[in-house]
């Protein structure tokens, strides 16, 4: 293939500014998507794509999938990754849900539909998250595992995976799905657990623990991310769903102490009763995507730390 053309949605988010600037490293042309949306403070968003605005092979589109003519953005493209989501379990419930159903169902059903009137793409990779899985999987949890969504955002994502599972199913768009388990990193959104915890220790500022801080997580640095993205594009992974687990996997409180080494600094702590929709355990098993995706993450979790807090002192101007 020629230089391939690649769309990404959500170009300005924290993943999505990420995967633009591997695409284009590895030589795709690529349109960027992003409606800068009041998820978190836009500027930031406008700052994630500083590193490729002015890369001659990104084109910047700025508008939401829910109001965007869609099928002319698709000329051409290749592949198209869909990034574009309100994230984050802590959104609240009541009113926000006409956020998390416009940002996520209805932009994910329109951008099927233009794929349904403009089929070409060779392939559409659906981010998706592990928090489908709800409050008590079974761990390590396979892909096979029951759907349990207990937020709005997870319920959300759940609908986008069924409506892309039905599009693959009645006409033939080729989706491939990927799982995410919390992801960090450099550009981590500002509503995620170490960006607060970094920004506290950087500000000296009081952090909330919910619960006795025994819950655990699997966290996934960013490039590993990336790794899976670039690894599940191939015409034999149309129709699978992959779970994305970077290998590390600690109570809360084990992360605490990594990032006060890494931070060289103590918390300032409180605790405060577990938050309903947060789910308790998470541990990806990942056997499916290293036995046909090749995927191995190699990031450590000191490592990965230690990046996003470099970041973070530069983002909030900290002489160190
Ligand atoms: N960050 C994680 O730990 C994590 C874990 C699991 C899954 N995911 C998934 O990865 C994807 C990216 O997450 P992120 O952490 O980068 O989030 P993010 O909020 O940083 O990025 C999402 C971007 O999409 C834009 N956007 C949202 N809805 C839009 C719409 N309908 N139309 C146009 N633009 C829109 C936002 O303005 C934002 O810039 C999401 O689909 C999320 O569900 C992320």
């Amino acid at each position: 293939m020629s230089q391939p053309r690649s769309l990404v949605t959500g170009c300005a988010g924290f993943v999505g500014s990420h995967l633009c600037r591997r695409l284009l490293d590895e030589g795709h042309l690529v349109t960027g998507i992003d409606g800068l949306t009041d998820s978190y403070d836009p500027a930031v968003k406008r700052a994630n794509l500083a590193g490729f605005a002015a890369d001659p092979g990104f084109t910047f589109v700025a508008g939401h999938l829910a109001d965007l003519d869609l099928p002319p953005l698709l000329e051409g493209i290749d592949y198209v990754f869909h990034l574009a989501a309100r994230a984050g379990v802590r959104g609240g419930w009541g009113a926000v849900f006409d956020d998390y159903q416009r940002d996520n169902v209805t932009s994910t059903q329109r951008l099927l539909e233009a794929l349904r009137l403009k089929p070409g793409a060779r392939q559409f990779i659906l981010a998706s998250t592990s928090s489908i899985y709800g409050r008590d999987p079974p761990l390590p949890t396979p892909e096979t595992a029951p759907a349990n969504p207990q937020s709005y955002y997870a319920i959300t994502k759940l609908a986008c995976e069924k409506l892309a599972a039905a599009y693959l199913h009645h006409f033939d768009v080729p989706i491939t799905t990927l799982r995410f388990y919390t992801l960090y990193g450099p550009r981590q959104r500002p509503d995620m657990a170490f960006h607060i915890f970094l920004r506290s220790l950087l500000r000296d500022e009081e952090i909330t623990v919910f619960g006795d801080g025994a819950q655990t997580r699997e966290v996934t640095y960013i490039e590993d991310a990336v790794d899976a993205i670039l690894l599940s594009l191939g015409a034999d992974r149309i129709g699978q769903t992959f779970n994305v687990g970077g290998g590390t996997y600690r109570e809360l409180n084990g992360y605490l102490e990594e990032l006060e080494i890494v931070a060289g600094r103590r918390f300032r702590r409180r605790t405060a009763p577990v938050v309903e929709g947060d789910q308790l355990h998470s541990r990806a098993d990942v056997t499916q995507a290293r036995d046909v995706l090749g995927y191995a993450p190699g990031w450590s979790l000191r490592d990965g730390l230690q990046a996003e807090f470099d970041w973070l002192r530069a983002v909030y101007d900290d002489p160190g």
